[in-house]
């Protein structure tokens, strides 16, 4: 294999598809380095020949990340934090110095505070428990959610805040302008007002705009961005945007270690989120007797317990290591695959015209990252169950992934669901499933998503390619 990637097995045709692709996308060439990495790095994919196509289900951790981690563990000795003694004091060093990296990150030193949570979901869950919900709020979320998302309008019921989505346009899946607008300039009378969306949709690959953050905020909103699926391949400046919070998991940036992720709250709204308890970690003082307790002033107030001291100043490292590549040459190598990728699927057809492939979401290269959610259809039109897609690309040793994605409105979208049937369902008594809820609306759901990142070769797309054309003509 040399340094493109390119095999001797088929290479004629590979050859030709690479020169058509690199025609049209030269800017991959300018990121031959990635390629010098994936050889140092991440070797196993080529060993075991491997397509990983999950990279929004989490990224593939760089080999010397984890022997960094290792020396790192074994050359010294670290105890818990919350003490004076020298390994406690050795582990705090380190989860600050991984903190002031974050923050540089971010570029957001002086206006952020880090907290360390155990992934995105944590960091959702405490704008959920602390977030002023009560009858006078109302919380606004797009159908284009992660269920860790989702699940904030349940805090929200329970405090008696009225919630609402804002609708997709059905074709892109991208945000209906009219309607968001709509939403955010008529919540008046409402003394918190939390918006929250994702940068990049874990399903489609859409992104939505940032501009939506001053729009809201113009309007007397709070923002909580969700950018776990848009920061593994772009730069999120917290000096032009700022979004009140920002939840994400550092597994999808850098893959080592799973487990990690953080909230990043703007310090003007740190005070706005009303800790309902305590837990060791997060006070200055409590007593028994007294009956009182004074929370921490800074992140450590929503650290409850013990942090992570281990694992998270190999996130410092993680960091510098995506900077070392670059973040301008991660976008050209992921858009040009991407882009490449799905112009590519949407012209494969069977013999007698019928469409293989449809891909969900905007077609603007622009409005979109490196996922796409697709199903397949065979030479009749009929829809190809997922799992037996899911189980062909398996004998392909192919990684890609199945199903609604925790983000059942783009599915309801992209399958023509209305309200009325699907609070039809949910009015019934009982135990409930996808399989039943599939036989109940008597239409299929789900989609089989792709999902590329930098450590992504034309090869994988190649190979995915050839994977897709062995499904045509086929009955
Ligand atoms: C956009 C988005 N938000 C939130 C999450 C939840 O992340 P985690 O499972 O790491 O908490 C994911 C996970 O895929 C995601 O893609």
């Amino acid at each position: 294999m040399n340094l493109l990637g390119l095999i001797s097995v088929g290479a004629n045709t590979e050859k030709q598809l690479f020169r058509d692709f690199v025609n049209k996308y030269p800017e991959y060439l300018e990121t031959k380095k990635i390629d010098h990495l994936r050889k140092q790095d991440f070797s196993r994919l080529d060993r075991l020949k491997h397509v990983y196509l999950d990279y929004t289900g989490g990224h593939l951790y760089p080999e010397s990340l984890v022997e960094w981690h290792s020396n790192y563990l074994t050359s010294r000795i670290f105890g818990n934090p919350h003490s004076q003694n020298p390994s406690s004091s050795l582990s705090e060093k380190y989860i600050n110095k991984a903190r002031k990296k974050v923050l540089e990150f971010f570029n957001c030193q002086d206006d952020y505070l880090c907290i360390f949570t155990s992934n995105a979901t944590a960091a959702v869950k405490i704008i959920g428990e602390c977030y002023p919900f009560d009858e006078s709020s109302q919380l606004l979320l797009t159908s284009d959610n992660h269920n860790s998302v989702n699940g904030l309008r349940e805090y929200a019921r329970n405090k008696g805040t009225y919630f609402s989505y804002s609708q997709l346009d059905y074709d892109s899946l991208t945000v209906n302008e009219d309607d968001l607008q709509n939403q955010l300039s008529h919540a008046s009378g409402h003394n918190h007002k939390l918006f929250v969306y994702p940068a990049q949709s874990n399903v489609s690959g859409v992104q939505h705009d940032l501009k939506w953050i001053n729009y809201a905020q113009d309007q007397g909103w709070e923002v909580l961005l969700d950018a776990a699926a848009f920061v593994p391949s772009h730069k999120l400046d917290l000096r032009e945007y700022q979004p009140n919070f920002v939840a994400l998991s550092f597994y999808k940036i850098f893959g080592y270690p799973t487990g990690l992720g953080c909230l990043l709250v703007k310090k003007s709204s740190f005070e706005k989120l009303n800790k309902p308890a305590f837990a060791g970690g997060t006070i200055t003082i409590v007593s028994v007797k007294g009956d009182g307790y004074y929370l921490e002033s800074n992140e450590a107030r929503f650290e409850d317990g013990t942090v992570d001291y281990l694992n998270i100043p190999a996130i410092g490292q993680g960091l510098e290591y995506i900077e070392s590549i670059g973040l301008a040459s991660i976008g050209k190598r992921v858009g040009s695959l991407t882009n490449f990728l799905y112009q590519h699927l949407r012209n494969l057809q069977h013999a007698n015209g019928q469409k293989l492939i449809e891909i969900y979401g905007s077609d603007d290269p622009q409005k979109r990252g490196g996922t796409l959610a697709l199903n397949f259809f065979d030479r009749n039109g009929d829809l190809y169950d997922f799992l037996k897609i899911e189980q062909l690309a398996y004998d392909w040793n192919i990684s890609l992934r199945t199903g609604c994605f925790c983000n059942p409105g783009i599915d309801e979208s992209n399958h023509e669901l209305s309200e009325q049937q699907l609070k039809a369902y949910f009015k019934r008594k009982g135990e409930k499933d996808y399989f039943d809820l599939i036989e109940f609306l008597g239409k299929r759901r789900g989609a089989v998503r792709i999902s590329i990142g930098y450590v992504t070769n034309f090869h994988d797309i190649y190979v995915f390619i050839q994977f897709c054309n062995s499904l045509l003509n086929k009955p």
